[in-house]
């Protein structure tokens, strides 16, 4: 799939391009398959919460056999991957970065979100970037690809570059492990070195970003110097 998906549907409408996946998959479909529609009626976001889907927007899913690693690890792979992919269509002066674990900001502000589910010996991993519209949302700003006026792009042929973006990384996880999708997901990391706010379940932490560690949890240190691993989160960064 170095080229692009194998199998890429193309859809005017449907509930969930994840769901759309799963059921595919119930009837076959399994590694290589990348479904896209214009519109989902029921987008899904992390933590169960909606996704706005307007026409315009990247809507893609994308399916993997999950590895002998970490599955965790994939929601690196993905967010590197479609970083890498978008960042061809951002110009120079504006900046691209991953915020923990996979959501991507264009200057600060939410560009895009990843949202992974299994389905048995499968990984669905699901895009949504704004590309023409960006739905405001509580939790984070939104913007778009269109408010900095980067050179156009077709729907089908950004699926096509973050898949095959994905499928590479996919295999260097694979076959050479977490260490360079750490090291890389680093170079693109929004707020390194600087203050975040990590929301807990029961807490909020306060403190600098410090690293990744070798597991992909966020290494934060407090004003005591202390040092904190977080493995699920919603973070703010920078803190407000
Ligand atoms: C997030 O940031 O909360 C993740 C958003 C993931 C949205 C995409 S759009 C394609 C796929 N289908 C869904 O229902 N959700 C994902």
């Amino acid at each position: 799939m170095a080229d692009g998906p194998r199998d890429l549907v193309t859809l005017v409408e449907t509930d969930s391009t994840n769901d759309d996946c799963r059921r595919r998959i119930a009837r076959g479909a399994g590694h290589g398959l990348a479904v896209r529609a214009e519109r989902q009626t029921a987008g899904r976001g992390r933590r169960g919460r909606r996704w706005e889907s307007p026409a315009g927007n990247l809507h893609l899913s994308l399916v993997v056999t999950i590895p002998d690693r970490p599955v965790a690890e994939l929601a690196f792979v993905a967010g590197l991957a479609t970083a890498e992919a978008v960042a061809v269509l951002v110009p120079a002066n504006h900046a691209l970065r991953l915020k923990w674990p996979n959501d991507l900001l264009l200057d600060g502000r939410k560009l895009g979100g990843i949202l992974i589910e299994r389905e048995g010996a499968f990984a669905i991993i699901g895009i949504g970037v704004n590309v023409a519209v960006a739905p405001q949302v509580a939790a984070y700003p939104a913007t778009a690809l269109a408010a900095i006026g980067g050179p156009p792009v077709g729907l089908d042929d950004l699926a096509r570059r973050i898949a095959a973006a994905i499928e590479t990384w996919y295999l260097r996880w694979r076959d050479d492990g977490f260490a360079p999708v750490r090291a890389a997901w680093l170079g693109r990391a929004a707020g390194l070195g600087e203050t975040m706010e990590a929301h807990l379940p029961t807490t909020r932490l306060c403190g600098i970003f410090r690293t990744l560690d070798a597991d992909g949890a966020l290494v934060i240190e407090d004003a005591t110097g202390t040092m904190h691993r977080v493995t699920a989160a919603d973070v703010l960064s920078p803190a407000p």
